[in-house]
């Protein structure tokens, strides 16, 4: 059964656990948003997916590559409440102290189901 709850800014939540580095979502959660933030409820970070076309799918971790603090996904935008750092929707920085980007997960779509990849 498929569980969708909703964040405060309106982007759907998908609460799962993942097996052996993977990580599994059926691509109905996209329904409602081109956005899902997905909680591995046995990983430290959550995943921002982002359905770019049918069958596209950009996976970003939620936590800032400048000292680890999570990041919240905000007006189209990642913000790190620590020292201030934004990120663009595809995890560039576009504020630092951050120099590196957003880390992103290899997903693949396979019958109607994302994989990603936590390794
Ligand atoms: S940990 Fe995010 S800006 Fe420092």
């Amino acid at each position: 059964m498929l569980t969708i709850l909703e964040s405060c800014s309106n982007i759907p939540l998908y609460k799962t656990k993942s097996e052996n580095k993977i990580v599994r979502v059926p691509v109905n959660a996209f329904l409602k948003s081109k956005y899902l933030i997905v909680i591995p409820l046995d990983v430290s970070y959550n995943i921002t997916v982002i359905k770019k076309t049918e069958t596209d799918f950009h996976s970003l971790v939620m936590k800032c590559t400048h000292a680890d603090n999570p990041v919240q996904f905000i007006g189209n935008e990642f913000k790190c409440s620590l020292h201030g750092s934004i990120f663009d929707n595809s995890g560039k920085v576009k504020t630092g102290p951050a120099e590196k980007p957003l880390y992103s997960l290899v997903t693949e779509l396979i019958n109607n189901e994302l994989i990603i990849n936590l390794k």
